[in-house]
């Protein structure tokens, strides 16, 4: 298969996420592409992922170097997963080294990675640090035992505050914890316990999803077996408004919809630049990339991918070209969730027309041209974006 044809870069600041695809177990609600040792058996390993990560950079590099416009330098890099911590320090500190041999950092630019409270401890933040992070992202879900075990989260309720403590004390300014509401079986009380726990750690950053039961994983059979009732609306809706008062009288607030930081400076940057329009090498297996309208798709398993990256070229299992439709729902859905908004002048007839009847209904306002969710708009975010799309 031929690879994505690339025309030019948008304009809009750059970042490159790394996807690490390994995990020490799989979490029951989680479909991210990721695997076990059991699953990889001997068909890839973090060595043999490593060396096509450096493969892929440099084709990715040779190829951008042949655009018109000079390769901007990497604004932001966030290295995901999966659980980069299992790469450890010196792992974690090799893949920057990968980018930084085929890109040029800007002397700002934000270096996020993702970690699991069970494989983090004081010497890996503080080499982490060394190598040139600024940025560490926890996944710690909840403070409550038995809301993990829900989630199969294999850390103690305490080791995501204490690891975000230590990444403090390493250096790091800028640390965020994720947390998952609305579990089966979750109380207020519980997730209470969780903020409380969030806001002792004293971190600048808070990202809190629904709890998404997504088709094909364990969770989803358990729900359908009648195990576990699914999250109810309601709930969610309520949980929400607590999780966002809480957070809001600490100080900590909403940029988007899902997330809250303590100032600006404390925003991720690298996912504003996914919100924002902004271009994106993704690299490694599954990951995907947006630069200038072209988006593309790695092949997924990571021994596939390796082999791939060995022929030669970008290991793309699909790429396409946005049309200027395709462009327009994608800047509708992304602002919107935004505290900044949706500029109104972004929006078609139709469009201006739907923000009317949103704005009648009191679920946007209208501040200096933007179109901005208000509080009840935040709860039913999703549904605004249809009605702007398919007035
Ligand atoms: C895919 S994980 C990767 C980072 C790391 N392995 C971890 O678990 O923290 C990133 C975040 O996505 C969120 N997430 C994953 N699957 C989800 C789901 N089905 N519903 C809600 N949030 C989910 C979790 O909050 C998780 O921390
Ligand atoms: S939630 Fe994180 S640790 Fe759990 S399976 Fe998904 S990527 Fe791995």
């Amino acid at each position: 298969m031929s690879g994505p044809v690339l025309s030019d870069f948008g304009g809009g600041p750059f970042g490159i996420y790394v996807h690490v695809p390994f995990c020490a177990t799989r979490c029951g609600y989680c479909d991210f592409n990721t695997y076990t040792a059991g699953e990889l058996g001997t068909s890839a390993s973090p060595q043999s992922w490593l060396d096509a990560l450096r493969g892929e950079l440099a084709t990715a590099a040779a190829q951008f170097a042949e655009l018109p416009t000079a390769t901007p330098e990497v604004a932001t890099i966030f290295v995901g997963g999966g659980t980069p911590s299992l790469l450890g320090g010196a792992g974690l500190s090799s893949v920057l080294d990968a980018v930084r041999a085929n890109f040029t950092l800007a002397a700002t630019a934000e270096v996020t990675t993702e970690s699991n409270p069970e494989s983090t401890s004081p010497e890996f933040f503080e080499r982490l640090r060394a190598a040139g992070f600024t940025r560490i992202s926890l996944g710690m879900q909840s403070a409550a035992a038995h809301v993990l075990k829900v989630l199969d989260r294999t850390h103690t309720p305490g080791r995501a505050v204490a690891a975000a403590k230590e990444a403090r004390a390493a250096g790091f300014d800028h640390v965020n914890l994720d947390l998952i509401y609305g579990t089966p079986g979750e109380r207020d009380s519980d997730l209470d316990a969780s903020l409380d726990a969030v806001l002792e750690a004293g971190v600048d950053h808070v990202s809190a999803y629904s709890l998404i039961v997504e088709d094909g994983t364990a969770l989803a059979r358990r729900v359908r077996r009648g195990e576990l009732p699914a999250p109810d609306d309601d709930v969610l809706a309520a949980r929400y408004e607590r999780i966002d008062a809480r957070l809001a009288a600490a100080g900590l607030t909403w940029y988007e919809v899902s997330n809250w930081a303590a100032s600006e400076a404390a925003a991720c940057r690298h996912n504003l630049g996914y919100w924002d329009g902004g271009d994106w090498l993704g690299a490694g297996p599954g990951a995907h990339s947006h630069v200038g309208g072209v988006r593309w798709w790695n092949i997924k398993h990571p021994a596939r991918y390796a082999d791939r990256v060995t022929v030669g070229g970008l290991p793309a299992a699909g790429w396409e070209t946005l049309t200027a439709d395709e462009r327009y729902t994608e800047r509708v859905m992304l602002a919107v969730r935004l505290r900044t908004g949706l500029p109104v002048e972004d929006l078609d007839p139709e469009g201006l027309a739907a923000a009317e009847r949103v704005i009648a209904d009191g679920l946007a306002t209208r501040v200096a041209d933007r179109l901005i969710l208000t509080d009840r708009g935040r709860l039913l975010a999703d549904g605004v974006v249809r009605q702007l799309l398919v007035p």
